[in-house]
């Protein structure tokens, strides 16, 4: 004991018995998890170990931003590598994204593609900006598109309303299209003034009677808005083929179970397919009334597993006669991103994009119907390469989700399904989104997309063509497992088109 007067060793008193309390609280802490540890049954390393099993999964949860921030290299991160990122993230804020002393890509595994630059690159006077492209020509509203890349469906749930504010100012100032995914079209879709693309999923949100069938006024009175350009029904998406949306009930806010006709806080599970739609014939019919009730035109989005059938969609197309045939078909490739899906199908089902879109462009040659059906492409394509390489297999659009993300402010946490977004984008929490500022975002959502312009016409003018439209597959090489590469036109020859349909 020190005497009242003695201020410091009264401090010092003070102190040592706080320290004695704190290893008190601590041995107690340690003796309570230790009982809890050894008296529980579920979980076998904590009860084995008890107290020291749980740092495992501290650290395994700490391991997810170590390995991001620390260990892992610049290419090798999934679904997207930091270099990717990075490429985005610089491109959005619009600041220098050139790079210094050479490149960090390993060019040398199979399926690099290569662009084939000319000995007489295209002037800078010369070039020209791609030029629009119409979809749709036999409906009473035919759309004219004119940007190469686009915003692909991510629905109002899956994304906060920030973001989806952001992704329509955005939109407006690229002059991109924006798809609203499958949950539904709301205000916050509308605000910015972009052109939208309506997505009609296995759920019908938005469209849909209460017993979930189609219904044609609600349509009706969607297609009339003028900012309405298409519609697209979703058949399959990428990340999940064969199975229906999913956002958990967490994400359900009441404005959202509305927008939907749901109810709020339940999990919003859709059909794992449109109950009318069985086979190809149902698939065009399908098509064709949506179109004659919108006057828009009207195509499907699809993952690629089975092809066959698209030949037969063809054939029908042509018996139907062409103006019956799917205005657009969006392929998606099987390692596309999604809000939630179950990880069997994520990982193992379904085509990418690499294989599927030669393959569909091919077969719509060979049944005469590549110039009526317009192909857009989606799965990963964030960088200029990615793009470019799609433009030379022969999508006439190109869509993007995550790369949008990106240019929101992503960082890839992974928790889209979570409701714990840490930047705001894929979460209903108010705190956190916050951190996202509508109006500084959509600047960098048009600045993605005008680099993405940027870095496709800086290939394109080095290939020696005028424009990105230009590009075609002799202008793309892939690297073989032999290291040598082959051109796109010798790996996918362009098919003959089959004599009745000349
Ligand atoms: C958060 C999120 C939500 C999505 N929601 C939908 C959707 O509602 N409908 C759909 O067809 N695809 C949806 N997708 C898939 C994307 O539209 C796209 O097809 C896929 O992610 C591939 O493009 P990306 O690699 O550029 O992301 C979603 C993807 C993400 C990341």
């Amino acid at each position: 004991m020190y005497p009242l007067n003695d201020v410091s060793g009264q401090h010092l008193d003070f102190l040592s018995s706080l320290f004695v309390f704190s290893i008190g609280l601590v041995v107690l802490v340690i003796i309570i998890l230790f009982i809890a540890d050894v008296t529980q049954s579920k979980d076998a390393i904590r009860r084995n170990y008890p107290v020291i099993g749980r740092f495992r999964y501290v650290f395994s949860t700490l391991g997810e931003f170590f390995r991001q921030y620390f260990f892992a290299m610049d290419r090798e991160e999934m679904p997207f590598n930091r270099a990717e990122r990075e490429w985005v993230n610089k491109s959005s804020r619009g600041i220098d994204n050139t790079m210094a002393f050479g490149s960090t890509k390993n060019i040398n595994p199979a399926g690099t593609p290569l662009f084939i630059n000319c000995p007489f690159p295209t002037l800078d006077e010369h070039a020209t900006i791609s030029p629009k492209i119409k979809i749709g020509p036999y409906c009473r509203e035919p759309y004219d598109a004119s940007s190469v890349i686009n915003i692909s469906g991510m629905s109002y749930g899956a994304l906060s309303k920030p973001a989806v504010r952001a992704l329509s100012k955005g939109a407006k100032l690229a002059g991109c299209w924006m798809n609203t995914g499958e949950g539904g079209l709301s205000e916050h879709h509308l605000e910015g003034g972009c052109d939208i693309v309506m997505q009609i999923g296995t759920a019908k949100y938005g469209v849909r009677t209460q017993d979930g069938k189609l219904d044609d006024d609600k349509l009706r009175d969607i297609a009339n808005l003028p900012q309405l350009k298409m519609f697209e029904i979703k058949m399959s998406q990428g990340a999940k083929p064969g199975k229906g949306g999913i956002l958990p009930g967490a994400k359900v806010t009441a404005e959202i179970a509305k927008i939907r006709g749901i109810e709020a806080g339940k999990d919003s599970i859709s059909p794992n397919r449109h109950p009318e739609v069985s086979n190809i014939k149902e698939l065009l019919s399908f098509i064709q009334h949506i179109r004659e009730v919108t006057g828009k035109p009207t195509g499907f989005k699809v993952v690629l597993g089975a092809y066959g059938w698209l030949e037969n969609l063809c054939e029908e197309t042509q018996q139907r006669g062409i103006e019956c045939a799917p205005d657009f078909i969006t392929i998606d490739s099987c390692d596309g991103g999604t809000g939630a899906a179950p990880m069997p199908l994520m990982d193992d089902v379904g085509l990418p994009i690499k294989e599927s879109l030669p393959m569909v462009v091919d077969v719509l040659t060979k049944y005469g119907l590549r110039e009526r059906i317009r192909i857009i492409a989606s799965g990963k394509l964030i960088t200029p390469s990615g793009v470019a390489w799609a433009l030379c297999s022969g999508a006439d659009f190109i869509t993007s989700a995550r790369g949008f993300m990106f240019s929101l402010g992503c960082i890839q946490a992974l928790k889209c399904n979570k409701n714990t977004c840490p930047t705001g984008i894929t979460t209903h929490d108010k705190r956190l989104q916050k951190g996202l500022n509508i109006e500084e975002k959509s600047v960098r959502v048009k600045n993605f997309a005008h680099k993405i312009h940027h870095g496709i016409s800086l290939i394109a003018h080095s290939c020696g063509v005028k424009h990105p439209r230009e590009l075609s597959r002799m202008h793309c090489r892939i690297v073989q497992s032999n290291g040598k590469s082959i051109s796109l036109d010798n790996l996918y020859p362009k098919p003959e088109v089959l004599d009745k349909y000349k």
